[in-house]
């Protein structure tokens, strides 16, 4: 059996100092608003090169926030990518502004300054673009067309945490940035968890009032906010694991570029092959027009699998009346095609071998 991640190599590696550090929150009983929280947030702003980074409660939260820190609204219009987590929708969606799907990129399923710019209109106020499953988007294009047209960038940092472009950390690209711990992710907690990075004084000020009910000082509320905190105990148990996220996500790279020769001759697409950190394979997913096979022959073989994204945001329910899209045929292919096999940093090459050895036999029959 191999499954999609495990979390318990992770755990079993750093047991020693995450139960004594916990164990020191416990005794020491400052669950909300200690130091480690603001440690955490010290040395994730450090590590990003970013000015400002602010916890908050999930990622989620970090881009529901953000909008309202943005001052996006009603009547607004923010450009997104159909191929994501309901949450990215849902932030837009909460602040009563309209998103306006566009089509991905076929090979980095990301959206392109070539597919947002046709559908800025006078209403336009942000890009929203997410480094889908850990692969950075192009964020100078999409920069330099916002730039051009004076429009905000906030990126959907879920699931990209660590990776960079030219050296520069994915989330210190846009006016502000969202990342998620949520365990399965790069840098997972042991809960929720979620972060706010931007370099402008005013948004970190305006997203630090709206997570912690408008206060600004004990007692005065400047604004209607939320109660999003990071806690104590996950600030403690991600501050050790940022110690090690760049190894982690080498470890991704290499069991990808592992899966890349095994699968690479067979009529799948695969991820971009990096070794720069410019993908850091939160999910390592390939294209088959094949899935129901390779899906029943993983199930058969107790090998961990998901589909990663099956339905586009606009034709969810909960989306379809308060959006507007573009023509998204890639999107529509890739839905039908995708698939996520397993991938975390401790995945051994054997496990590699079996998962690319069930899927050749699929296509060998
Ligand atoms: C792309 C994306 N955005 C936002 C989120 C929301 O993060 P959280 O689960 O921490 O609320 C996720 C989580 O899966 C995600 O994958």
């Amino acid at each position: 059996m191999i499954p999609m991640l495990d979390l318990k190599l992770q755990y079993r590696m750093l047991q020693k100092e995450i139960d004594s550090a916990v164990a020191e929150v416990l005794s020491g009983t400052q669950y909300v608003q200690g130091p480690n929280v603001r440690r955490f947030e010290n040395e994730v702003a450090k590590y990003l090169q970013v000015k400002h980074a602010i916890s908050c409660n999930s990622g989620s939260d970090a881009l529901h926030l953000a909008m309202r820190a943005c001052g996006i609204g009603q009547d607004d219009e923010v450009i997104t990518t159909p191929f994501s987590f309901a949450a990215t929708a849902e932030a837009v969606a909460h602040v009563g502004a309209t998103a306006v799907y566009v089509d991905i990129d076929p090979v980095t399923l990301c959206i392109t300054a070539e597919s947002i710019e046709p559908a800025i209109s006078p209403k336009t106020r942000a890009i929203l673009p997410v480094h889908i499953f850990g692969q950075a988007a192009d964020m100078p294009g999409i920069c330099a067309l916002a730039r051009r047209y004076g429009l905000q960038v906030i990126e959907d940092c879920a699931q990209s945490f660590g990776s960079r472009l030219a050296k520069q950390h994915t989330g210190t690209f846009g006016d502000a940035s969202c990342f998620s711990f949520y365990p399965s992710k790069n840098l997972g907690g042991c809960g929720d968890g979620g972060l706010f990075a931007t370099n402008s004084d005013e948004l970190a000020a305006q997203f630090s009032l709206l997570k912690n009910h408008g206060c600004e000082t004990r007692n005065r509320h400047h604004a209607v906010g939320w109660n999003s905190r990071l806690d104590e105990l996950q600030a403690v148990i991600l501050r050790i694991k940022l110690k090690h996220i760049d190894q982690f996500n080498r470890q991704r790279v290499l069991a990808a570029s592992h899966y890349a020769s095994l699968l690479g001759p067979l009529p799948v697409q695969i991820p971009r092959q990096t070794d720069d950190l410019s993908h850091v394979y939160h999910q390592y997913t390939i294209l088959s027009q094949e899935r129901t096979g390779i899906i029943d022959a993983l199930q058969k073989h107790q090998i961990g699998h998901a589909v990663y994204y099956p339905i586009p945001l606009p034709r969810q329910k909960a989306f379809s009346s308060i959006s507007r899209s573009l023509d998204l045929s890639n999107t529509d292919r890739v839905c039908r095609r995708c698939i996520s096999l397993p991938i975390f940093p401790e995945i051994s090459h054997s496990q590699i071998e079996t998962v690319a050895d069930t899927i050749k036999q699929v296509h060998a029959g």
